[in-house]
């Protein structure tokens, strides 16, 4: 059973949940919030992350909160602890929040006894909330709306979270979403179109990372025909339309999926999506801590 102070995938959001949240993380970009009596957080990363991990923490001390950073590679998780009693643990020593990343996908359908809200901080390919949330904030402030806007996810599709939550969510509120990159790695041809016809047409631009940890055969793949082939290069760049933006959840693979030279360019707004990730973890954290 899923708890209203929970967000485990984006699907759970309506359309005004999601313009509450968005509007929310608007707010505190110049708002200063705190948390009364500043409850203990419990980030719980069982796999890697950068962004995500160090968004939330920097949103929860913005807030007041008081965080435990888990490191789960000097924990009791070596002598076989399940997840669902490490989590049990840490809402019996305080927590009064988790934020969890799991490589298991729907890892949080073990967690049915767990009392305190989760957040889920990515579950294996499936769903990545958060990451959603902070995308959608971006094409938000850029264009004011979603409707009829075109975006074209290129990359690794059948792998990423991040593609899976944005198609739902883009979806349901009224942008149309292709995908583009290597065949094999597409999870619905339906919404494949080649390359320089994707790119001439969108508004929004999404490279994915090639995820070389959840597949070694992907290691074949030379970056520079990789680039070549499936990439935003130089010349891609300039069929992009005017006001069109180029977004990248990260860690980007320079030179492969994007020229080292674009991640910075002009149309990029691939760190302005890292500086709306703090916002919207804390427009979230609110949402799961405040009555
Ligand atoms: N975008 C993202 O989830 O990055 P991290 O894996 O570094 O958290």
């Amino acid at each position: 059973m899923i708890k209203k102070t929970d967000l485990l995938t984006i699907d759970e959001l309506s359309e005004s949940d999601i313009f509450s949240i968005l509007k929310k993380a608007m707010l505190l970009t110049n708002k200063d919030w705190q948390i009364e009596g500043n409850p203990l957080v419990a980030n719980l990363f069982f796999e890697d992350s950068t962004r995500t991990h160090y968004s939330f923490s920097s949103a929860e001390n913005s807030l007041g909160l008081k965080i435990l950073e888990f490191n789960a590679g000097v924990s009791s998780v070596n002598k076989g602890e399940s997840l669902y009693d490490t989590c049990k643990t840490f809402e019996s020593i305080g927590a009064k929040a988790l934020v969890i990343r799991h490589k298991k996908n729907e890892y949080y359908k073990e967690l049915e006894g767990i009392n305190i809200p989760i957040i889920n901080a990515g579950d294996g390919t499936g769903n990545h909330p958060t990451q959603c949330l902070l995308d959608l904030l971006t094409i938000y402030q850029e264009f004011g709306s979603f409707k009829g806007l075109n975006v074209l996810i290129v990359g690794d599709i059948s792998h990423s979270r991040v593609a899976h939550s944005d198609l739902k969510a883009l979806t349901m509120l009224g942008a149309t979403v292709k995908y583009s990159g290597p065949k094999q790695y597409c999870d619905d041809l339906d919404r494949y179109v080649e390359l320089d016809e994707g790119i001439k047409a969108a508004d929004v631009v999404m490279l994915l990372r090639i995820q070389y940890e959840r597949d070694e055969k992907l290691k074949d793949l030379l970056p520079e025909e990789y680039l070549a082939k499936y990439g935003l290069t130089i010349e891609r760049y300039n069929m992009m339309k005017g006001k069109a933006i180029i977004m990248h959840p990260a860690p980007v693979n320079r030179g492969v999926e994007i020229d080292s030279s674009l991640v910075e360019a002009p149309k990029s707004r691939i760190f302005k999506q890292m500086e709306n990730g703090v916002q919207v973890r804390k427009a979230v954290l609110i949402r799961s801590l405040c009555k």
